[in-house]
């Protein structure tokens, strides 16, 4: 007989991750995209040496997507500002636009599979972010005005227990 043991890809394996130098590479890639030519300017805030427990590839996906949601949402232009900082036992990656905003009803529907209100959007950037960074242990929290801008703050443990 012979049996076969499922084992978890190494790739999604958790490893010590630099927060600060993941979210500059992260924007450096933003910015190599069209972005700076909508009129978009970025600003990053980075404090260093702060290591987290997660997947870098899979948190890189994150930063990308929620940056990415980030520039959509500013269609003439604005600020798009990622901060890197330490709260309690978690790294947190804030990503934030001055772009359309949502309404707390859209709030409500953000993470759902398939809701898009682009016309070509997939709807399913978010809710794979939400899934990511679920099984790093890490939450999510979303702040948002219409017309005024939207705030992601991404948490991730700290690789460190002792903060
Ligand atoms: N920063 C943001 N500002 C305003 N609305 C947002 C922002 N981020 C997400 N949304 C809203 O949430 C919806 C879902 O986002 P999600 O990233 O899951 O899908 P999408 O961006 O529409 O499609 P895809 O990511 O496949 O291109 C968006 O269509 C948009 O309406
Ligand atoms: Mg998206």
């Amino acid at each position: 007989m012979i049996t076969y043991h499922w084992r978890k890809p190494d790739f999604d394996s958790v490893e010590k991750v630099n927060a600060g130098e993941l979210a500059q590479k992260a924007m450096d890639l933003m910015n190599s995209f069209a972005m700076l030519s909508k009129n978009i300017e970025s600003r990053t805030f980075i404090k260093d040496n702060i290591c987290i427990k997660g997947n870098q590839s899979e948190l890189k996906q994150v930063l990308i997507n929620i940056l990415k949601n980030g520039i959509e949402a500013m269609k003439s232009g604005g600020t798009l500002t990622l901060t890197v900082r330490k709260s309690g036992g978690y790294g947190v990656f804030e990503i934030q636009d001055t772009g359309v905003g949502m309404a707390p009803e859209e709030l409500d529907r953000l993470g759902t599979a398939f809701y898009s209100l682009k016309e070509k959007g997939t709807g399913i950037g978010l809710m794979v972010c939400y899934q990511i960074v679920e099984r790093m242990n890490g939450k999510i929290d979303v702040v948002s005005k219409k017309e005024k801008g939207t705030t992601f703050s991404i948490f991730i443990p700290l690789w460190d227990e002792d903060y």
